[in-house]
């Protein structure tokens, strides 16, 4: 291990100029205009793997963006890792919201990341994580450290759902065996207090369409007597839930899996600061369904969220019209044992039963996934914690988190593997949002954690 890590802090700054080649390059996965830049993102990819030191390595095509895989085969008869992460990003708008360009990592320093954080679309999300284990794979490589099997699959789709990549999975089975899939694309509680994730929420994303009168029309010589679909869109979305902030959609709650007493404890056992919380997000209260805790509601309780709404006139100044249509993207988080088809198909028949027979509503189910837990006694899950034990010096915690990776449950499905969610990120480095960043800390601790898990992994899987 020593080599390692003495590898590791000789080419750490290399390490670093090397990432930012790859954040330069804009993988916006949901917009086509970047379709070509998703591509060259998979080939930079592809060439980092194989400057590693891994075998087979291809960019494949999909329907969608191509997937990449590599591997390191030593030993068929040792167990087998397969790294999973996307080198696809987010849209970086708001773009006028950033302090510097999205697609031009910088370093700077913030109260949480005294060391320095990289800003920039993807440092976090998931290419600063992904590339920690390319890197750790490399430093193994150069200094013939390699107890197991390694494979890297490395997607372009996960911030749209990860359309293509079950297909892809079911195609090409036998390549993708494995007896666990590591990935990094989730959060730590803090820098000090490591956490492993162990569940994760499903999600049910719709988009909804009001219609009203079939034209636009002068909201003075109409307006007060036909519906705006607007002002009809808000009522409904205000029904959504009631004034506990429990989901009125019926049928919602059926499949939850409520959360035992002992469960709940662990929860808020783990270190959480409200006032913190509040402060880091300027907010003089937190808003959330009556009777949990901020930890319960977001890793154990399901939740509803307009992602966006638009419609009528929104350019500058005034226009006065009463619009014929009125749009938004609404978002259901999910809990065990809720499915994303079953919620959708709810909120779809309750949407339409709140709607006065002045309007016309149609509502598009966009995409969804399951939720996820993951067991925390089996070795994969114990490497990963003896690992973080002892870069951090401290146990890590299980954690469960609010957001969602879909293709994770599919994974179990199709390829009956489970996964160990061991990510470094923090829950204010802003992802999906402006100013994303990833602290040099993190990125470097990760680095150095990744090998220990291998080492642990060959030694409990014995
Ligand atoms: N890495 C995130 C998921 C995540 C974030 C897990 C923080 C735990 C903590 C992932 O890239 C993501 O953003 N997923 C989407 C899924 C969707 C686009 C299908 C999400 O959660 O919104
Ligand atoms: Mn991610
Ligand atoms: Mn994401």
């Amino acid at each position: 291990m020593k080599n390692i890590q003495d590898y590791i802090q000789k080419n750490k700054e290399r390490y670093l100029e090397e990432l930012f080649e790859w954040i330069r390059i804009p993988s916006v996965s949901s917009d086509s205009n970047y379709k070509d830049d998703v591509k060259r993102a998979a080939e930079w990819a592809k060439n980092a793997l194989i400057k590693a030191g891994a075998d087979n390595v291809k960019v494949y095509p999909t329907e969608g963006h191509p997937v990449v895989y590599g591997e390191k085969i030593v030993d068929p008869n040792k167990p087998t890792v397969m790294v999973y992460g996307h080198y696809d990003v987010q849209p970086p708008d708001p773009l006028d919201l950033w302090d510097s360009e999205p697609f031009n990592p910088v370093v700077k320093k913030t109260d949480l990341h005294p060391q320095g954080a990289i800003f920039g679309r993807g440092t976090c999300d998931d290419k600063g994580q992904a590339f920690m284990h390319i890197k750790a794979f490399e430093a193994m490589v150069k200094n013939d450290f390699l107890p197991v099997n390694m494979k890297f699959m490395i997607e372009g789709e996960e911030e749209i759902g990860s359309p293509s990549l079950g297909k892809f999975c079911e195609d090409n089975k036998k390549m993708l065996e494995n007896d666990v899939i590591l990935v990094s694309d989730t959060s730590i509680i803090a820098n000090d207090t490591p956490s492993i994730t162990a569940g994760l929420r499903g999600l049910s994303y719709v988009e909804v369409e009001v219609t009203g009168p079939n034209r636009d029309l002068h909201s003075g010589t109409y307006g007060g007597a036909v519906a705006n679909p607007i002002n009809v869109l808000a009522d409904m979305i205000s029904n959504l839930m009631d004034e506990n902030r429990h989901v009125k959609i019926p049928g919602f709650y059926d499949d939850v899996l409520e959360a035992t007493a002992e469960e709940r404890k662990k929860i808020n056992e783990a270190p959480f600061d409200l006032e913190e919380y509040k402060k880091a997000l300027e907010i003089d209260e937190v808003l959330g369904e009556k009777g949990f805790t901020t930890d319960e509601r977001t890793g154990i309780r399901p939740s509803c969220d307009v992602n966006g709404i638009w419609g009528g006139y929104t350019g500058e100044g005034a226009k006065t019209v009463l619009p014929s249509k009125a749009y938004a993207k609404i978002s259901m988080r999910l809990v065990p044992n809720q499915d994303p088809d079953k919620i959708g198909k709810l909120f779809g028949e309750y949407f339409k039963s709140i709607a006065p027979k002045s309007v016309k509503v149609d509502v598009t189910y966009l995409h969804g996934g399951l939720p996820v837990i993951t067991p925390i006694d089996t070795p994969e899950y114990l490497a990963a914690e003896k690992a973080m034990e002892t870069t951090f010096g401290k146990k890590p915690i299980p954690t469960k988190e609010g957001g969602s990776i879909p293709i994770i449950a599919l994974f179990e499905q199709i390829l009956g593997s489970k996964s160990v969610l061991m990510g470094f990120g923090l829950n204010s480095d802003a992802i999906h949002s402006p100013n994303e960043h990833y602290g040099l800390f993190n990125f470097y601790k990760g680095i150095e954690t990744i090998p220990y898990y291998y080492k642990y992994y060959g030694e409990l899987k014995k």
